[in-house]
Order: C-alpha cells, then structure tokens, then sequence
C-alpha cells in the first residue's frame, strides 16, 4: 500500500479528526503539523513522532515542499491564503468547507489549483444530497430494523 504523505493546518476539530481518519490505517502519515496553539500542536505530535511543528501556516509555506498532500482546517475567513500558498507550492489539497467566505477568494483558489495541477477537493456537507435523504427514507422506513447506535468518522 502506498503511504501518502500529509501536512496538517489547524489542528482543531477538523483538522484532528481528518488526521486520525486519513493516518489510523497507515494510508497515510503525518509529516508537519501548522498549529498556533501550542497543546494542540504538542497533543499532534505526540501522536506523530516525527512530523515536524510550526505555530503558523505560513512557517510551513516558507520551507520547500515537506509532504505529499495538505489538509487545510483553519477557520473560515483563513482558508484562502493558505489554500492558495500551498496549492503554488504543489501541495494535493483537502480544504475544509466552506471554501471561501467571498465568490472572489473561491475563484482564486480554483485558479490555483487549476494553474497548479494539484489534486484539490473541498470536504462538504453532504446530509442534503439526493444519496443520504435516499438512505434516511430507507432507515426511516424501518426496512432494516430498529437503529441502536451509529458513528460518524
Ligand atoms: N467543527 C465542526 O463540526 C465543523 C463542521 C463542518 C465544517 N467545519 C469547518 O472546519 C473549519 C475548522 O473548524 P473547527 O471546528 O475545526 O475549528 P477549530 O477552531 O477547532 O480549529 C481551527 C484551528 O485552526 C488553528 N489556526 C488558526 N490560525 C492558524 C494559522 N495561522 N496557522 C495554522 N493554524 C491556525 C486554530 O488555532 C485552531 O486550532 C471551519 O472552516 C469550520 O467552518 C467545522
């Protein structure tokens, strides 16, 4: 199995749980962490002996290149600098939604990654979508029985 190699930016909510849902496999590793507050950034690494810590994003954008792929998890009004930075520095990106807080900015992330060639995808909401109202009617319906428990990744 070939191992992708991450960057994480913000370990927040997001940031962690995509980390542990991508890493707790072995698909992938974590290489560096971009974190400002320091317990967060610590409890990464501990988690990932090895990765490299950095309090800003822009720490890691100023070195060449330290992994395959970043995740993107900072809070909304700062997605689109980063996006933008690590797309240029041909980073695969998972950006957390939304994409941007202005049409403007979702552009000029898009140009990025199209000028780029950079594997991009944006994490949406997807309880909406014609797929999972389709599963719930099936759930609701009682069709496999009584639902107990459930877990989200
Ligand atoms: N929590 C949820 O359930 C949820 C659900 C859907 C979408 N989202 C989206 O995910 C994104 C993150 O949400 P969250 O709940 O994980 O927030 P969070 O506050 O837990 O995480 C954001 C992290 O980014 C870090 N950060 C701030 N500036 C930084 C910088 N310069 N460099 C690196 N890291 C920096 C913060 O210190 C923080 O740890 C938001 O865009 C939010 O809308 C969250």
């Amino acid at each position: 199995m070939q191992q992708v190699s991450l960057a994480l930016v913000g370990a927040g909510a997001r940031g962690s749980r995509y980390t542990t849902c991508a890493t707790e496999g072995g698909r992938a590793r974590l290489a560096a962490v971009a974190e400002p507050d320091p317990r967060r950034r610590a409890g990464m690494l501990a988690e990932h002996p090895g990765a490299l810590g950095f309090e800003d994003w822009r720490e890691l954008a100023a070195r060449p290149r330290v992994a395959d792929a970043v995740i993107i998890a900072t809070m909304d009004a700062d997605h689109v600098e980063p996006a933008v930075r690590f797309a240029e520095l041909g980073y695969h990106i998972l950006l957390e939604k939304p994409m941007a807080v202005r049409l403007e900015d979702c552009r000029r992330i898009i140009e990025a990654a199209q000028k780029s060639g950079v594997v991009f995808a944006v994490c949406h909401v997807m309880r909406y979508t014609p797929y999972t109202r389709a599963v719930k009617a099936v759930l609701d319906s009682g069709r496999i029985g009584e639902i107990v428990s459930g877990a989200c990744p």
